[in-house]
């Protein structure tokens, strides 16, 4: 898309990392010797299904965390979160909350589940984190810190370590020093992102495929900035009712349900009636999502992007009646997407606010924006674009 009014220029790798380097050097006066850069990501299709034991269609983006450490003499781990312009000092002997600074947490707790893993130490660090991806945005910004502290800290102890691995402890950070109990869709985007392409990831074998789109389809994320934050969404509430919904599923079903991805859409549609009606709507989404992903696979496999889009479309609307994570402003820039001729819009990522991602072809992302724009604005919303890129994963730099 070529510049206009309604971008947000969003810094890239490069001057992101220039950043974090120059940051380190100024505030502990010396090189690091560990540089990582971790990708966000946009959820493209697959809505909470990955704590299902579902398939999600994802992509890493090019808007990232980087992290620099370098080792010290002085016990105990400080860490300057550049982007913020704020310090903290830890030490990983006490499982308390890092004062001051809340992305201090996502770092301590990766620290932490790391050293444990290991069985080795973790101390004397000085550490320097830049986010270049927005904050709050569902972009997964926190995962995007966990993993390029992870990869960072990995290269300093000279460890290697699976990736899912990897993964997962980043997890556990997030659930146990932040809250809330994610699956693990962030962290594999960021890890197992392709450059120009979406990864389809099932999260009960932990199996990545790439999934290739047409040259000349492109992303915008659009921000209608409403504040999100996981932690204080009802995110944790409605992971609670997926269980709940299985559990009595199970009891049903002549066959082992151990998560809703056991359960099909035709035994879903036999037994819905027979479960917690709460309960059997957030399932809807979720069994509805996961057939919409195997099924949006094949429609992009086979070329078909306008009916793959619908889909995107149809995941927002069970969005709105089923799984009730998105909000009105979102509402109005997926109406808007679809009046403007996207083929594709849907909210991205937990809900409760944050971003809507729009599909496009890319000689349309100019005059889709504006007419996406003008629409919103009418309605008193004013959206940040951001035109993104399916990127590759974490890196050493
Ligand atoms: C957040 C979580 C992910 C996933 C999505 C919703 O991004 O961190 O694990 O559940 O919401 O699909």
């Amino acid at each position: 898309m070529t510049a206009d009014k309604t971008k947000v220029i969003a810094m890239n790798k490069e001057t992101a990392i220039q950043k974090t380097v120059a940051a380190h050097i100024e505030n502990f006066g010396k090189n690091p010797e560990s540089i990582a850069w971790a990708p966000g990501r946009i959820e493209v299709l697959g809505n909470h299904t990955d704590y299902n034991a579902g398939t999600v269609l994802s992509a890493a983006i090019d808007l990232g965390h980087c992290f620099c450490i370098s080792r010290s003499a002085r016990p105990g781990i400080r860490l300057f979160a550049a982007d913020a312009g704020q310090r903290a000092g830890f030490d990983l002997a006490d499982t308390g909350k890092v004062p001051n600074i809340g992305s201090g947490n996502y770092v301590k707790g990766v620290f932490y589940f790391i050293q444990e893993h290991l069985g080795q130490k973790i101390d004397g660090l000085d550490c320097t984190s830049f986010g270049a991806v927005p904050l709050g945005a569902g972009l997964s910004s926190s995962a995007a810190l966990e993993v390029s502290a992870a990869y960072a800290v990995l290269k300093i102890l000279g460890v290697t370590l699976d990736k899912k691995e990897t993964a997962r402890l980043c997890q556990k950070a997030e659930h146990q020093f932040a809250g809330t109990k994610c699956g693990l869709l962030d962290q594999f985007s960021s890890i197992f992102g392709i450059g120009h392409g979406l990864i389809h990831s099932d999260f009960r074998t932990l199996d990545v495929t790439s999934v290739t789109l047409p040259d000349d389809i492109e992303f915008l994320v659009i921000n209608p900035h409403v504040k999100h934050s996981l932690t204080d969404s009802p995110y944790n509430e409605r992971r609670e009712r997926c269980e709940q919904a299985a559990a009595q599923l199970a009891k049903l079903l002549p066959h082992p349900v151990a998560a809703l991805r056991d359960v099909s859409p035709e035994e879903f549609a036999a037994n819905r009636s027979r479960i917690d009606a709460g309960a059997a709507r957030r399932a809807a989404h979720v069994i509805g999502e996961i057939d919409r992903v195997e099924r949006g696979v094949k429609l992009v496999r086979n070329g078909n992007i306008k009916a793959f889009g619908r889909l995107l479309f149809e995941s927002h609307q069970s969005s709105i009646e089923n799984f009730e994570n998105s909000c009105p402003e979102l509402d109005i820039v997926v109406d808007a997407a679809r009046k403007a001729g996207a083929p594709g819009a849907r909210i991205s990522g937990g809900g409760f606010g944050g971003c809507a991602i729009v599909m496009v072809q890319r000689d349309q992302a100019q005059v889709v924006s504006e007419k996406i724009d003008a629409t919103c604005r009418a309605k008193g919303i004013s959206p940040e674009f951001i035109a993104v890129t399916p990127s590759a994963g974490a890196v050493m730099v």
